[in-house]
């Protein structure tokens, strides 16, 4: 499997905190956005993942990621020019993905919860079709709207709906099989002039090949699209890590839990990092010698 990370847009609604960076460069408390959807694909043990930005901010993204060997993984960079929407990004990535399943993410989703690691690659184990990750939410018009019946089956997938039939968003998490792939190529632009991912998803659905797997409450999916929701994530993440001393998305440490990478090469890590004169570093030595 494959993984993409689609981490374009103008970041519009952010400005100007976005006027010379990405919005998935900016800080989620300790570290830059773009980690926590990062560490969600190397949980669902993809090694090999493409990061797609805008062309302003490629220089950044690399100077921050590498090719991700540090990390055990294989990290790519393509570039889209203008926000042709989500599906898209499966177009651009089309060489990069070949045969392979896929696994997208967007590059400002934060998931975190119990167990989520473990859930996801069962999911991937059993992939056929489409799988698509619900959460409830106090405001579904703002998202992809699922509707399930009596038997908790998908039935319906609405864009933003001015009257939603429920309240389970779908969340920015997607597992689908290659013909994604010819999906996407056969897809055309909605109103807002975008190749919408809903509309990806209905042609699985229709071929009665999409399933929605629900987070649950045990689990949190964070919005990051608007100044207060970006600075209420960095709050939960600074609760959470104070409180248990273990950090979310610290993307040495799931390379290290994820055997991506030997005890030998997270202590060299910590070493870059800082070592024991840095708080990272000092975390990292940690976690090296308590598990
Ligand atoms: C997109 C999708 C929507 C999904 C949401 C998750 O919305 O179109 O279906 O629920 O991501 O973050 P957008 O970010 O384009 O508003």
């Amino acid at each position: 499997m494959r993984g993409i990370i689609l981490a374009g847009g103008t970041g519009s609604r952010l400005r100007p905190l976005t006027t010379i960076t990405s919005k998935q460069l900016l800080p989620v408390y300790d570290k830059p956005l773009i980690y926590y959807p990062l560490s969600v694909l190397m949980l669902a043990g993809i090694r090999e993942t493409m990061v797609i930005c805008t062309p302003d901010h490629e220089q950044a993204f690399r100077a921050l990621l590498g090719n991700g060997e540090h990390l055990g993984i294989e990290l790519q960079y393509a570039t889209q020019a203008a926000p042709r929407g989500l599906a898209d990004a499966l177009l651009i990535g089309r060489e990069f993905i070949g045969d392979e399943q896929i696994c997208l993410i967007l590059g400002d989703n934060i998931f975190y919860g119990h167990d989520f690691g473990f859930t996801l690659r069962q999911e991937v184990e059993k992939l056929d079709g489409c799988t698509l990750f619900g959460y409830t939410v106090a405001d579904p018009e703002r998202y992809g709207v699922a509707v399930l019946n009596e038997s908790h089956h998908l039935v319906a997938l609405e864009e933003k709906p001015s009257a939603p039939r429920g309240n389970l968003a779908v969340t920015g998490l997607y597992l689908y099989d290659n013909e994604a792939l010819d999906y996407a190529t056969e897809l055309r632009p909605s109103a807002r002039g975008e190749l919408e991912i809903t509309d990806l998803n209905r042609r699985f659905l229709d071929a009665g090949r999409a399933r929605l797997v629900d987070l649950g409450r045990g689990t949190a999916w964070l919005d990051t699209g608007t100044a207060d929701s970006l600075l209420e994530a960095g709050q939960f993440v600074q609760v959470l890590q104070k409180r248990q001393g273990v950090q979310i998305a610290c993307l040495e440490e799931v390379a290290y839990r994820m055997r991506f990478i030997s005890g030998d090469d997270l202590g060299a890590l910590a070493a870059r990092i800082g070592g024991p004169a840095s708080e990272q570093g000092r975390y990292l030595t940690r976690v090296l010698e308590t598990s």
